[in-house]
């Protein structure tokens, strides 16, 4: 129930308590990538971690679409995934904040499992899901894709196979994980499909990260 002034009222299912949340960001039924990006631009400040989080949201969108997932909602996963990168300086507790604002503005429970064990290694949440295993993927393969395109200084015309190789050598982008990259085939997906369709989502983006 929207009650003016910014705020909205609605009851929660299972206690019938009664929760005010700002209308502007509770994704509510109707959960959307605008109300997101109000989220996102609220907490993410940096410039850099923006262009990231740009990159690993159309990576998602553009894999969902693929896999005949539900695209918006892997659109905003990939988008919030940072949320609190640029506040929470401990790494060891990233992704806990991210999650504590998630809930309290009413974003369903799996984009928040998603975003918690997208750091796995410190906080102990196992990837299970396409969409978990697809945010840990993506949010590695930006990097090596990104890198490798600065090399050559464009982002058009990359094929597949050279990121394949680029994998396999751990001096380049050293700090993507390839581990997280091919763990995407427990989602059922193939690491050439994934790197491919990867590839074409950051192209889809090139003015907007710098290419
Ligand atoms: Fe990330």
């Amino acid at each position: 129930m929207n009650l003016g002034c910014g705020l909205v009222v609605y009851w929660n299912d299972a206690a019938l308590t009664r929760r005010r949340l700002p209308v502007r960001f509770w994704p509510g039924p109707f959960m959307s990538i605008e109300k997101a990006k109000l989220l996102f631009e609220k907490y993410v400040t940096s410039s850099e971690l923006k262009l990231h989080c740009k990159e690993v949201s159309t990576i998602m969108k553009f894999l969902a679409k693929d896999f005949g997932e539900d695209a918006e909602k892997w659109e905003i996963c990939g988008l919030l995934h940072d949320l609190d990168f640029d506040f929470e300086k401990r790494p060891a507790e990233h992704g806990k904040k991210t999650a504590e604002i998630l809930k309290q503005n009413g974003y369903p429970a799996d984009i928040v499992y998603a975003i918690l064990s997208h750091n796995e290694d410190n906080l102990g949440v196992k990837r299970k899901s396409k969409m978990d295993f697809a945010l840990s993927a993506a949010d590695n393969v930006s990097g090596l894709i990104y890198a490798y395109a600065l090399l050559r200084k464009s982002i058009e015309g990359i094929e597949p196979a050279k990121i394949r190789k680029r994998m396999k050598e751990k001096a380049f982008a050293a700090a993507v994980s390839r581990e997280k990259i091919s763990d995407i085939e427990k989602a059922g997906i193939s690491l050439d499909k994934f790197i491919e369709v990867s590839i074409k989502a950051m192209q889809s983006i090139a003015k907007e990260i710098g290419f």
